[in-house]
């Protein structure tokens, strides 16, 4: 997105923009545990500063060292009693268990980290209290083989097939639907769209897949069918 700024927008540029969409909501919860992991304060960090004042909220931050985590200081200061601080070149061989920051059944756990801290995590913890914010993409793609997929849009009223080589996102803007993509490896959620019928083979990072049966959408700039056709609500 910031680099497709720079390069195209000049002064008097004229643009189409959307509400932010935000898929690491901080839900309403009794207890919370946050984990950030280096960079991943800064969601976090915000989530906390969102807080009412009685909510009950413990924080763990992991970092390589006490110097370069972000936010740490002011932190400390504003709540000693609930922030564990797990620096690397403190902890030498010892390693943080992270099954036991997160068997409060009570607690809400949030996330924000490196993929291998969010991947431990998710095995740690029941995926009903868990809540990840990504900035890389699960390999997901590789676990499955792409087939071609005949893709209607309800809204724009065109149907077309798409190759196993072409995303569906790739092809649905070929086809001039207005979408808009902007990571297109599964992670920011931008170019969600409603599924009105079959069903969507899952391979973003955006949120869980339960999720996102739910709501009914999928994330086509990386995910495929496991039914012949699909129809799409744009
Ligand atoms: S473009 Fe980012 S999730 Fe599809």
């Amino acid at each position: 997105g910031s680099s497709w700024i720079h390069e195209n927008l000049r002064a008097g540029s004229e643009l189409d923009i959307t509400d932010p969409r935000n898929h690491f909501e901080l839900e309403p919860a009794n207890r919370y545990t946050f984990i950030a992991g280096g960079i991943g304060i800064t969601p976090i960090k915000a989530m906390i500063e969102s807080l009412p004042q009685r909510r009950e909220w413990e924080l763990h931050y992991f970092g390589r060292s006490r110097t370069t985590m972000a936010f740490l200081d002011e932190l400390l200061e504003r709540h000693p009693d609930k922030i564990t601080v797990w620096a690397r070149d403190e902890l030498g061989n010892k390693d943080a268990r992270l099954t036991s920051l997160v068997e409060d059944p009570s607690a809400q756990v949030y996330c924000c980290g490196p993929e291998s801290l969010m991947s431990a995590l998710a095995i740690a913890t029941p995926a009903e209290r868990l809540h990840l914010e990504r900035f890389v993409a699960v390999d997901r793609a590789s676990s499955s083989v792409a087939t071609p997929v005949n893709v209607t849009c309800r809204k724009s009223k065109v149907s077309f097939i798409v190759p196993e080589d072409q995303t569906i996102l790739d092809a649905l803007e070929e086809h001039g639907v207005p979408i808009v993509g902007s990571c297109r490896k599964g992670v920011c959620g931008t170019c969600e769209v409603r599924v009105k019928e079959g069903t969507p083979t899952h391979l973003d990072s955006v949120m869980s897949d339960e999720e996102k049966d739910e709501l009914g959408v999928m994330y086509p700039c990386v995910s495929r069918a496991s039914t012949p056709t699909l129809v799409l609500d744009v």
